[in-house]
């Protein structure tokens, strides 16, 4: 470090002090000057600063938390240059779910005149998802932050690309086999799985447009036409819920719902699909699972394929890594709006820029009711997931209902308070943006597109070539 780069330092932290000691955190963030980004790109490290933990931000602000198998849960809060801060004044909790439903709550405590936090619960083992809520202060709000843990993890050999969570999820009784990805890889692009034969799940998930398609509302066989846009498959194995309205819960669940739908795939008959698709991959079947063609095996094929369609190490993410020439000044501005003044960061959360959470942003006039249809409570009607924004550049169009175009456009809504509706999201207001900083948002929002892991042996040679870069 140099002598300016600890003075900057200084400077900042005696600002940030002042504007945290009188609650005018909100109201203070600017946009950083070119010389300031560059500063930022010096310091920012989203990597982990302990060993085994695991980065997430909110705002400005970095959650790392690390768990143990005796139940230890030890818990960090840094700045946007990565100090560790005091959390004396943090209150919150962890929460820990298990597959079979069951939740507990441990409130966090500190240790003396330490910068940790420590949730102490019983040992742990198997998969969970933990998930911290709290305030540090009375201005910084942590909202339901969610990590992935697997205590027995074997780190999966396909190599996951640069900035995405190292451990990912994936049902004990459904580990990654080639086999499996191969045979999950066919299935998805054969569109023997449709009634009439001539849909494929790669119809509306293409690999050549970030595995969405450019249709606003999917049409299925016969041209049937479905209710929502389709969302990517990239990255999915992230989701603790799955689609626009979170009814699925895990890759298996899902992969066969599209089949008996429909509108989209419109078979009837589970004996006649399982009759047809045993002719062609039973011996297949057979050999990745040992067991005859089913529903369930079937499924955790397509499950298997999609869980390796991971896409990462874009350019943000070297970024985040501290190459400080991968993006651009224009797109270090928009960061900062990203994570500052736009407040996009608050729902749009990293490694996966998805908090989890179904939120209402007025779109579409509130004909569909989205999360409501799931949980029947009426504060939910017209909430839907936030979605991941790695890839967006690939995927127009945008929202459940694939009404706006552009991804410039979409920043055009929000600077506008997103749409009118009595259950908009309380974070949702104009934003001001100048059309400087629209571009400079847009610049962000497309410095987030990836590199796909072992991209090549996934899509068949026979069809249209998805994106690569390099
Ligand atoms: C007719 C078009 C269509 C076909 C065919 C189709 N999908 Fe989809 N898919 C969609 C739409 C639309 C959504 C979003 C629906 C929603 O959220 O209500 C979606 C959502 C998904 C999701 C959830 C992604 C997320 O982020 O939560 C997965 C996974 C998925 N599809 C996998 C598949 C698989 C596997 C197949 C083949 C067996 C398939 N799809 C066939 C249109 C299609
Ligand atoms: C209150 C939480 C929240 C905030 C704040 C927020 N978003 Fe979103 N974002 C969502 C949700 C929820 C959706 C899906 C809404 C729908 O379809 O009804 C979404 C959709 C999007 C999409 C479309 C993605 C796709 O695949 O269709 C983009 C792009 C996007 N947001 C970017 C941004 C940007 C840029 C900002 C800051 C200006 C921002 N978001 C702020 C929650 C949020």
């Amino acid at each position: 470090m140099n002598l300016r780069s600890v003075l900057f330092t200084i400077i900042w932290l005696l600002t940030m002090l002042l504007s945290l000691q009188s609650g005018a955190w909100k109201a203070k963030q600017k946009i950083v000057s070119e010389e300031e980004a560059k500063q930022n790109a010096n310091y920012h490290m989203h990597r982990p600063l302990h060993a085994g933990g695991k980065v997430s931000m909110a705002g400005q602000f970095h959650l790392e938390l690390l768990s143990q198998k005796d139940g230890t849960h030890l818990l960090w809060i840094s700045n946007a240059f990565r100090q560790e801060m005091d959390p004396a004044g943090f209150s919150g909790k962890l929460t820990i779910e298990h597959p079979d439903g069951k939740t507990e709550e441990i409130p966090f405590k500190r240790v003396t005149r330490k910068k940790v936090l420590v949730a102490k619960s019983g040992p742990q083992s198997g998969q969970v998802w933990l998930t911290v809520d709290g305030m540090l202060g009375s201005s910084i709000p942590f909202r339901k932050m969610k990590f992935f843990w697997d205590y027995e993890a074997k780190m999966v050999e396909l190599g996951i690309p640069n900035g995405l969570d190292p451990m990912l999820p994936m049902p004990i009784d459904n580990p990654l086999t080639v086999q499996k990805i191969e045979l999950g890889r066919d299935l998805f692009f054969d569109p023997l799985l449709s009634a009439d034969g001539t849909v494929s799940c790669a119809t509306c998930h293409r690999p050549d447009h970030g595995f969405a398609e450019p249709l606003s509302i999917s049409k299925g066989i016969a041209g049937r036409t479905g209710r929502r846009n389709a969302l990517t498959i990239l990255n999915t194995a992230y989701y603790h819920s799955l689609f626009w309205d979170g009814r699925s819960a895990s890759l298996e669940r899902q992969a066969v719902r599209p089949i008996f739908d429909h509108a989209e795939m419109g078979f009837k008959e589970e004996a006649e699909f399982i009759k047809r698709v045993d002719s062609k991959y039973g011996s297949r079947i057979k050999e990745a699972f040992g067991k005859p063609t089913a529903l369930r095996t079937i499924a955790k094929a397509i499950a298997c394929y999609e869980r390796t369609l991971l896409s990462g190490d874009s350019d943000f993410d070297r970024f985040e890594r501290g190459d400080r020439e991968a993006i651009s000044l224009a797109a270090q501005r928009g960061r900062s709006l990203f994570f500052g003044k736009a407040r996009c960061g608050s729902c749009h959360i990293p490694p996966l820029f998805s908090d989890h959470e179904f939120h209402n942003l007025g779109v579409g006039g509130g004909k569909d009711l989205g999360r409501f249809g799931v949980t029947g409570d009426p504060k939910e009607k017209g909430a839907f997931r936030t979605p991941s924004l790695r890839d967006a550049t690939l995927t127009a169009p945008y929202m459940h209902d694939g009404s706006i175009a552009t991804l410039r456009e979409v920043i055009e809504f929000y600077n506008a308070g997103a749409g009118p509706n009595p259950l908009l999201d309380q974070v949702i207001h104009p934003l001001n943006l100048s059309d400087d900083q629209i571009d400079d948002l847009l610049a962000f929002l497309q410095s987030l597109e990836g590199r796909l892991a072992d991209f090549k042996k996934l899509i068949p040679d026979d069809t249209s070539n998805g994106k690569e870069k390099e």
